[in-house]
């Protein structure tokens, strides 16, 4: 609603969005609420449509890697009213790829890493560790992919392009899992021309890409949004 009322305050009918991670779950909501009408293209950045693990084959291959079920929600909101610190840097480093797929050819210096772990830390606390919890099981718990097909898909009406970008270092999701997204918006679609999204998986950042490696970053984004 917040999106909606700011595109309507700034006039805005042709926009470009841009979500990581929780933001991909707000895009597909905005788009299930008020259909996908004002965006000509969307970029969406390490998200799996459900988080879950399921018994409908939704298994390891696509859900998060480790926020796919009760108990494993139980137990982040336990540890955030325990040790808040101790879950906002494991977060980090589940979502740095040089922390959670180290490479030896990662040039971070030690210092490099002490500041990222003080910057994230200092943002982490600035928010309220219980409503955090809260805040995950309320995006854990939805599942985004018929939403996303009859949004996005054949049939829906919906002219928005669509970037997916996936890591093969990330924490969070095998690459598999934010890549159905693609099979989703293009559906039975065959001539590629036709098809509305497209996917690339990296392997020079993880759930924090951008964060890790902004040129490249950049430069994928930008090439996708200055297409004609
Ligand atoms: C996902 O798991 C949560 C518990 O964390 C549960 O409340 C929710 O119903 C589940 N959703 C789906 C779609 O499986």
């Amino acid at each position: 609603m917040d999106l909606r009322e700011l595109l309507q305050h700034l006039k805005v009918y042709k926009a470009l969005a841009l979500g990581g991670s929780l933001g991909c779950s707000i895009l597909w909501c905005y788009a299930e609420l008020f259909t996908t009408n004002y965006f000509t293209r969307m970029i969406f950045v390490d998200q799996s449509p459900l988080q879950n693990s399921t018994l409908d084959g939704w298994d390891s291959r696509y859900c998060n890697r480790g926020m796919n079920s009760a108990p494993a929600v139980a137990a982040m909101q336990m540890a955030l009213s325990l040790a808040p610190d101790t879950v906002y840097s494991g977060t980090t480093a589940i979502c740095l790829a040089y922390r959670s797929h180290p490479r030896d050819s990662d040039e971070v210096t030690h210092a490099m890493r002490d500041e990222d772990e003080a910057f994230f830390l200092g943002e982490a606390r600035r928010g309220d560790a219980e409503w955090f919890g809260k805040l995950m099981a309320d995006h854990t718990a939805l599942d985004w992919r018929d939403s996303i097909r009859s949004t996005f898909g054949p049939g829906s009406g919906s002219f928005t392009k669509v970037l997916v970008i996936a890591s093969t270092r990330s924490g969070c999701f095998p690459a598999a899992g934010p890549m159905t997204v693609v099979d989703f918006v293009n559906g039975e679609t065959e001539e590629d021309s036709k098809k509305l999204a497209q996917g690339v998986v990296i392997d020079w950042g993880g759930h924090w890409c951008y964060w890790e490696n902004p040129e490249s970053f950049n430069k994928l984004v930008l090439d996708f949004l200055d297409k004609p």
